[in-house]
């Protein structure tokens, strides 16, 4: 062999040679990614080497958001990224945090917040990467965009309303943690009188069922929760999903409420000295086949106006649901479907 040639080859396999080593390290590191050294390159410009944050960056050292037993919002923080203002140890930071979900794997993202949870003064349980991989709900990431152009123009961008459309951001129903009743809001729609913080809103918040799926739902109502000065836990589509029928009872307690407890009383009891009927135990809401009952309601009778053409065949049925199955009534769930079937 050409001696010119043999030296080449020999260089070249070296080269290869410690090639092949530097990703085998590299490999090893990514095995074992290490909190400290990640939280130095990409969290300490903002929040300080000592955690001890400085003007928009709040301190993530004796922060009880971070040492929180329940780690679902700081996991959710850090994935997602937040912005607008957040009060921490009764001072209130207004920035912008950014989304990490990109950026830093299962793995490097439970480093770094066990790093967080457990470095300078904070004691903390360490954060696994299958924890991160739950809360890294893939239709989270579109909950923004949805927001943008489906409820910003009347929620505003910063989610704190006009005079007209309430507030989603510090608002309680919408940090509620059971998020049931919020989800019901979005997939059905509301309308008028809603007090939030002490202020009456009379609006109409429109209908998303069929113009947003399931998973759409809990990509919004999880950034609406997460989003301004909210903290509360995601959403997940099978929550939305399995909150169907509750979903309508939900609706339908809002629309008795509203509707027909002024007669028939708040818990089904009848009132007017005997005028109005008790709902409670009643045989015709009781009975096997609800299409007596949605007779009664559709059409009216005597003192009982009729609420064709007043409520929608869901309204109905959603209404028509909740009264079978309140205050010990034990009639099945009544379908727009049933309701649509009656003339
Ligand atoms: C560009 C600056 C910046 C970087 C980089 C940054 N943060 Fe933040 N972080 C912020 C700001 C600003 C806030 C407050 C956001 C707000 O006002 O809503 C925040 C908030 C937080 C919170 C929420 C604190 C609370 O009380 O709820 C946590 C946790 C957090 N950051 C962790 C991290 C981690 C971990 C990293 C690195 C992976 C990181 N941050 C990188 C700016 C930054
Ligand atoms: C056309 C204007 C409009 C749009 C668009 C709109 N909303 Fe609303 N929203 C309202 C009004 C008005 C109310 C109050 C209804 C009432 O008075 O009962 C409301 C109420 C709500 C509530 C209930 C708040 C509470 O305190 O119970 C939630 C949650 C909500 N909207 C979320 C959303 C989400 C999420 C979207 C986008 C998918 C959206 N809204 C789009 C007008 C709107
Ligand atoms: C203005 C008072 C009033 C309101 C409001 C009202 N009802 Fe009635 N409702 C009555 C009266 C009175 C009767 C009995 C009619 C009769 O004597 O035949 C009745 C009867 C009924 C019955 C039949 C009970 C039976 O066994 O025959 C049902 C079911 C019913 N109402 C449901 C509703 C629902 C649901 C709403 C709200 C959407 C509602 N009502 C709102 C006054 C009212």
């Amino acid at each position: 062999m050409n001696s010119r040639l043999a030296f080449v080859l020999a260089v070249g396999l070296a080269g290869a040679l410690s090639y092949v080593l530097h990703l085998r390290a590299e490999v090893a590191v990514a095995a074992a990614p290490d909190g400290k050294m990640l939280f130095a390159s990409k969290c300490a410009a903002c929040h300080q080497a000592t955690g001890l944050g400085g003007g928009p960056y709040p301190p993530l050292a004796g922060n009880t958001d971070v040492t929180a037993p329940d780690t679902a919002n700081l996991i959710l923080t850090v994935l997602n990224g937040r912005s607008g203002p957040i009060q921490v140890n009764g001072k209130t930071f207004s920035g912008a945090m950014p989304a990490w979900k990109d950026q830093l794997s299962d793995g490097d993202l439970a480093a770094v917040l066990t790093y967080i949870r457990s470095a300078w003064t904070n004691n903390a349980a360490a954060v696994t990467a299958p924890q991160v991989a739950a809360a890294r709900n893939p239709t989270a990431l579109s909950g923004a965009q949805i927001f943008t152009a489906k409820c910003a123009t009347c929620h505003q961008p910063n989610g704190a309303g006009t005079t007209v459309y309430p507030p989603l951001s510090g608002n309680p129903d919408v940090a509620a943690s059971d998020p049931k009743g919020m989800i019901a809001t979005i997939v059905n729609g509301r309308s008028g009188p809603l007090v939030v913080n002490g202020t009456t809103y009379n609006g109409k918040m429109p209908t998303w069922k069929g113009q947003l799926s399931n998973a759409d739902i809990a990509a919004v109502a999880t950034y609406v929760r997460s989003a301004w000065s909210n903290k509360a836990s995601g959403v997940s589509e099978q929550q939305v999903a399995a909150a169907g029928a509750a979903v309508l009872s939900t609706v339908g307690a809002s629309i008795f409420s509203t509707k027909c407890a002024s007669c028939h009383g708040a818990k089904g009891q009848g009132g007017g000295g005997g005028m109005f009927p008790a709902l409670a135990g009643d045989s015709l809401v009781n009975a096997g086949d609800p299409k007596g009952m949605i007779g009664v309601i559709e059409h009216g009778r005597k003192v009982m106006p009729s609420w064709k053409g007043q409520l929608s065949a869901g309204d109905i049925a959603a209404v028509a649901t909740f009264v079978r199955s309140a205050w010990g009534n034990k009639g099945g769930p009544v379908t727009e479907q049933d309701v649509a079937a009656v003339k």
